[in-house]
């Protein structure tokens, strides 16, 4: 059979790793996908140092390759949500399958494209936008296909594993590190994708999807980074019994969809408390199967890749099936999405960590107390530190039952009040994921 034809528009980190792991690995994919899957054109505007792309034709116009007859295929890995936008969209009108490593594009646009897809009766496969080379997508959307999924949580930026693992391990700085991790073309182009959850969030948003059916929903994810956090949190978390994790969170309640990425507490005895790096690991409970964790390379050049690859070799398999008994885009028919409404994050319910620099006075811990019980907060643990030096401050610092986030904004906008606590109260969520 003749080779299935991809065009790969973009020859970056993926791009260059993709066109790599198809030339090294072309005749066990071969094997695998029933014929071979060639690279017949590139569109690019720098070459790639690390990939020697021989005689392939190349050309600096994406849309050469979009309107290439002769492609089958189409890789998008431009990045961004505009250009990328109307390329998929292109794509697709001139009914070629895509391929896209784009979590942004899809959180934020899937719905448009997939859409436009069936109409078109092709596969928009995009397991690379998620948690790098680990196939969570695919465990997801097929794997657990028999089970009611009630939640799930992941480390789904490696970027900003990275810098809390060496912030937590080497008490190495913020910046110092962030750099390091764009040097090694982890980070996005803009970073603070990263560092302020925005990128976990475009992830989350699509696992949510495919995880209890329900449409793309970027716009409604609550998102909060890790830039304001302090060795101080790091360290009494850690006496706590805790380590603290950038983490994505939804869950599934009878009121609605939790849909959170934020810095979270979480058991340091957890297995995926103890993800580091630029690691990322996804926990998903089913009600049949409970909890699973998958872990692997959240991003880099040739762990991205290998899901490119897998969603080739899906593809290529596909070509030739009807296209109303494929794997639907999110798991769930289209016409069996549910409108089972995201929470605002007032609505949501988890454990917290509580810090409040108090004045050394006898009636503090008494007040604080109070304040809490009256709004039916349930302590679980709470620690007083000595003075500290330079100011007298006492710390208080306590982890509380699980309990409605609004009740947490009432009783810290009470205890800011107070004129026996000095600075604003810190809140860090805590889940104990069991
Ligand atoms: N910037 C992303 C990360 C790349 O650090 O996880 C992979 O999506």
């Amino acid at each position: 059979m003749k080779p299935v034809k991809v065009g790969i528009c973009g020859l970056g980190t993926v791009g260059g790793g993709t066109f790599n792991v198809l030339k090294r690995n072309a005749e066990e994919i071969a094997r695998r996908a029933g014929r071979g899957i060639e690279v017949a054109q590139i569109a690019t505007r720098h070459p790639n140092a690390k990939c020697d792309t021989g005689a392939t034709p190349i050309t600096a116009d994406i849309f050469d390759v979009v309107n290439n007859p002769e492609i089958d295929i189409v890789v998008e890995l431009i990045g961004g949500y505009t250009l990328a936008k109307e390329l998929v969209l292109k794509a697709i009108d001139n009914g070629k399958h895509v391929v896209t490593a784009n979590k942004a594009l899809i959180a934020v646009h899937g719905n448009e494209i997939f859409a436009k897809a069936r109409e078109k009766g092709v596969i928009v496969a995009f397991e690379a936008s998620v948690a790098g080379g680990i196939p969570v997508i695919k465990a997801i959307r097929e794997g657990l296909a028999g089970n009611r999924i009630n939640w799930l949580a992941g480390i789904i930026n490696g970027t900003g594993n990275f810098i809390l693992t060496e912030m937590r391990e080497k008490g190495r700085t913020f910046e110092e590190v962030l750099k390091e991790a764009q040097e090694f073309g982890y980070a996005e182009a803009d970073p603070t994708f990263d560092v302020e959850g925005i990128d976990a969030a475009h992830k989350l948003t699509i696992l949510a999807s495919i995880a209890f059916g329900i449409p793309l929903q970027f716009d409604k994810a609550y998102t909060e980074g890790i830039a304001r956090l302090t060795t101080t949190d790091v360290n009494y978390a850690e006496a706590l019994g805790y380590r603290i994790k950038h983490l994505g969170v939804a869950r599934r309640t009878d009121a609605g969809i939790e849909l959170r990425v934020h810095p979270t507490l979480i058991p340091a005895d957890r297995l995926i408390a103890n993800v580091n790096g630029v690691m990322n690991a996804v926990m998903v409970n089913g009600d049949a199967v409970g909890s699973t964790l998958y872990y692997g390379a959240g991003a880099g050049m040739e762990p991205t890749a290998s899901a490119v690859v897998a969603d080739l070799v899906d593809v290529t398999r596909a070509l030739t099936t009807d296209p109303n008994n494929r794997v639907p885009h999110l798991a769930f028919q289209p016409d069996s999405l549910s409108d089972h409404p995201i929470l605002p994050i007032s609505a949501c319910e988890s454990a917290y960590y509580l810090r409040i620099q108090a004045k050394d006075h006898p009636g503090v811990l008494a007040q604080v107390a109070s304040i809490l019980s009256e709004r039916g907060i349930n302590i679980e643990s709470i620690m007083q530190k000595e003075a500290e030096e330079q100011d007298g401050l006492v710390p208080v610092i306590l982890v509380t039952h699980r309990v409605v986030e609004q009740r947490i904004d009432d009783a810290i906008a009470a205890l800011e009040k107070l004129d026996d606590v000095a600075d604003k109260v810190v809140r860090i969520r805590v889940e104990q994921l069991n």
